[in-house]
């Protein structure tokens, strides 16, 4: 008789980055998410029930969060599971201890983890060492788990998403590079407008490289948001980033105002993942605004979650 909670024979679905998940999975994610988002979840069916009242999910924080933090906890309490949060700084992770034995000692205890890490190779690494499902909770790297629910709140307003535009302006950052990954897997164009030093580099240059969707850089808003469906914009300064004074300097052109969504399509919502900096990317009027849809992008952040969980706990 094993009496191990040694899972490791098991293969875990991980959910890393939007393009590195098959197009197929991300639909079912995505059509799950919109249907769970229609069912009360004091009833949810037997199949999508965790029912046990034992899986736990496990998060760990290495920066702030209002929004992932919530919406995995409430997506997990409506799963009938359970969480435990974990405090990167209060753990031994804090003091040394290495990824790949901290994967190894979590995959003995929960069923699942989601983390916000500093660095997205830290991520992979715990995800490597990891004999359960680990799911990126935003790095320096991307924010994948945003993106589905971006992608769910502009279908919810607008149709589907493939074969048609949406515009990303301002810093070439974690949330852009899972716009760019999900360009190809959703079927849609996706025009960037960033200043020159703030454009995607590196990984990401690579991914749109490789990626076989439409993407169009430019660093000239205006262009970037004529005709589009979808105006998005994120804060100029994101956690770690320290060149602030630079930054706003450099983004100030990329404010997303009343003049820039006046060139997008008649129909044209906005997007923010938040928490959004009035009058620096985006003036009150537009966030605040009719064409605003960043507080259902917010709530979809729970509905997204539910399904991910759902997906990476192979219920789907
Ligand atoms: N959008 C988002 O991830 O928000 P939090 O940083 O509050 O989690
Ligand atoms: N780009 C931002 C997103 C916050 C949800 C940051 O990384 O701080």
């Amino acid at each position: 008789m094993n009496l191990s909670n040694d899972k490791t024979k098991t293969t875990p679905r991980h959910f890393i980055d939007i393009h590195e998940t098959p197009a197929s999975e991300l639909r079912k994610i995505i059509n799950l998410a919109h249907s769970m988002k229609k069912m009360d979840p004091k009833h949810l069916p037997d199949h999508l029930s965790l029912q046990d009242d034992l899986t736990v999910l496990a998060m760990i924080f290495e920066k702030p969060s209002t929004r992932t933090r919530l919406s995995f906890d409430m997506a997990m309490r409506q799963l009938r599971g359970k969480t435990t949060i974990l405090n990167a700084n209060d753990m031994q992770l804090g003091r040394g201890e290495s990824i790949a034995d901290t994967a190894k000692i979590l995959s003995r205890f929960v069923d699942i983890v989601m983390i916000r890490s500093n660095s997205h190779s830290d991520l992979e690494e715990l995800a490597e060492h990891a004999s359960i499902p680990v799911i990126n909770g935003l790095t320096n790297f991307s924010h994948p788990c945003q993106i589905l629910a971006d992608i769910m709140t502009f279908e919810e307003k607008l149709g589907p998403i493939k074969g048609r535009t949406v515009s990303w302006v301002g810093d070439g950052n974690n949330v852009a590079t899972s716009w760019i990954h999900a360009a190809s897997q959703f079927g849609f164009t996706l025009k960037l407008a960033c200043p020159t030093e703030l454009s995607p580099t590196g990984q990401q240059l690579e991914d749109i490289k490789n990626s076989n969707g439409t993407i169009i850089l430019t660093s000239a808003p205006m262009e970037a948001v004529a005709d589009s469906d979808c105006v998005v914009t994120d804060t100029w300064v994101s956690m770690g980033d320290e060149d602030i004074e630079r930054r706003k300097e450099l983004l100030t052109p990329y404010q997303v105002n009343a003049d820039l969504m006046k060139k997008a399509s008649k129909n044209a919502i906005f997007m923010h993942c938040l928490p959004a900096h009035r009058e620096e990317e985006v003036t009150s009027d537009i966030i605040d605004g009719p064409q605003s849809v960043v507080f259902d992008e917010a709530e979809n952040r729970l509905h997204a979650q539910k399904a991910v969980l759902a997906w990476c706990l192979q219920l789907v």
